[in-house]
């Protein structure tokens, strides 16, 4: 019974910290799938055939920088750089002229930003 609990409480530790809890495998359809963040338009990243060039290749992003600090960078780059061409993917303020159905709403869920997190931490 101890250990049951012993991985409740372990899990819940996990999903309050970054990305840990996230699925790699997931994320990386995340990655380059239209209908989720499409990063591919902009990123190229090794195993990704279809790769744009807007933002600089996201190979070895995982040795780079840290896992909460490759989720800053997707949930809200304009925190770090106001000028970056890359959408904030997980803003829910201050966001302008948003039709009423996504207002709100951020472009990633919460768990979407793990999985691609988790996935880009794989980079290395
Ligand atoms: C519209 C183009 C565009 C899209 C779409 C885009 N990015 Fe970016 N991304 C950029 C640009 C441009 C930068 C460099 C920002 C800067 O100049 O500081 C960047 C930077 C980054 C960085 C930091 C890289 C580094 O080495 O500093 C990460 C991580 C990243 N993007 C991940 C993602 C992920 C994950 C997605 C999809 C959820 C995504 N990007 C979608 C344009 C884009």
């Amino acid at each position: 019974m101890k250990d049951k609990w012993a991985g409740v409480v372990g899990a819940l530790v996990i999903a309050g910290s970054a990305s840990a809890a996230g699925d790699p495998e997931k994320g990386r359809a995340v990655f380059v799938e239209r209908e989720q963040g499409h990063c591919v338009l902009c990123h190229s990243a090794p195993g990704v055939a279809a790769a744009g060039n807007v933002g600089p290749s996201l190979a070895g992003v995982g040795a780079r920088y840290k896992p909460e600090e490759i989720r800053a960078r997707v949930a809200d780059i304009t925190k770090i750089n106001p000028a970056a061409a890359m959408p904030a993917f997980h803003r829910t303020t201050e966001l302008q002229r948003v039709a009423p159905a996504y207002s709100g709403k951020p472009i990633l869920t919460e768990k979407q930003l793990d999985d691609v997190v988790a996935w880009l931490t794989t980079l290395k």
